[in-house]
């Protein structure tokens, strides 16, 4: 089995958990587009289901194949989002926003009953941090605010490099028009703690450490997909 066809057997494994009326999250990234593309057949043959978009990408994708949309706004509590993720640990904490929508992709989680995180088995990782943690910040005071991410992650024992996506001479523009540091800190041994310093930062947007937000785990492998739940603490 390919990467791609792990991709659709997580994907296919998520659709089970999908009934008929719900109001769906649907998330962003090359996982949750192979999700969409078997939520498509789906609605065809008569399933119904309101999704809300993590993305423009996904919106785009959404309507081109003929799955009914609404805006958060309409529909500001969901049942469900099924997205796919850049790591994910025994607690089912997550890195996401490899593909720059983490902020839309954790307001929709976050405003759902359940979200199910939909992976290949590479992206299991005992301790969070070998993927560089994406953080979205505001433009202004760009450099402010990497100084200020470098102290706090310091007073973490964390280190490591602190790139803008894209560059400085184009850089990366997310949904909502802000931009992303991607940080190499490494194995992070307290991502609870680094995400709460992290959201203290005044520039800072959000970023890409989802705690306590993902309730399942469906993971492919070579053999097929399993289901994952937090470990008993
Ligand atoms: C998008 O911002 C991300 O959070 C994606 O969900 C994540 O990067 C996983 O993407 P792939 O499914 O393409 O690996």
């Amino acid at each position: 089995m390919d990467a791609r066809q792990m991709k659709i057997k997580a994907a296919e494994a998520a659709l089970s958990h999908v009934e008929d009326g719900m109001r769906l999250g649907i998330g962003t990234g090359s996982t949750a587009e192979e999700f969409i593309r078997l939520l498509a057949e789906r609605v065809e043959g008569g399933l119904r289901v309101e999704g809300v978009p993590t993305s423009e990408r996904t919106a785009r994708l959404c309507l081109d194949l003929g799955i009914t949309l609404r805006s958060l706004d309409e529909l500001p509590e969901l049942d469900l989002t099924i997205d796919g993720a850049d790591e994910v640990d025994p607690d089912l904490n997550l890195i996401k926003g490899g593909g720059g929508a983490l902020l839309r992709e954790k307001i929709v989680a976050t405003a759902s009953s359940r979200m199910i995180v939909i992976a290949d088995e590479s992206k299991v990782v005992d301790t969070l941090g070998a993927f560089k943690l994406p953080i979205e910040v505001n433009a202004f005071g760009l450099n402010a605010t990497r100084i200020a991410i470098e102290k706090t992650a310091s007073r973490l024992g964390l280190s490591g490099a602190i790139a803008l996506r894209g560059g400085a001479e184009e850089p990366f523009q997310t949904d909502g028009g802000h931009l992303i540091l991607d940080a190499s800190f490494g194995r992070i041994p307290d991502a609870d703690a680094l995400a709460r310093a992290l959201n203290a930062i005044p520039g800072v947007v959000e970023h890409g450490l989802f705690i306590g937000v993902a309730t399942l785990a469906i993971i492919a492998g070579p053999t097929g997909a399993r289901s994952m739940s937090a470990r008993e603490r």
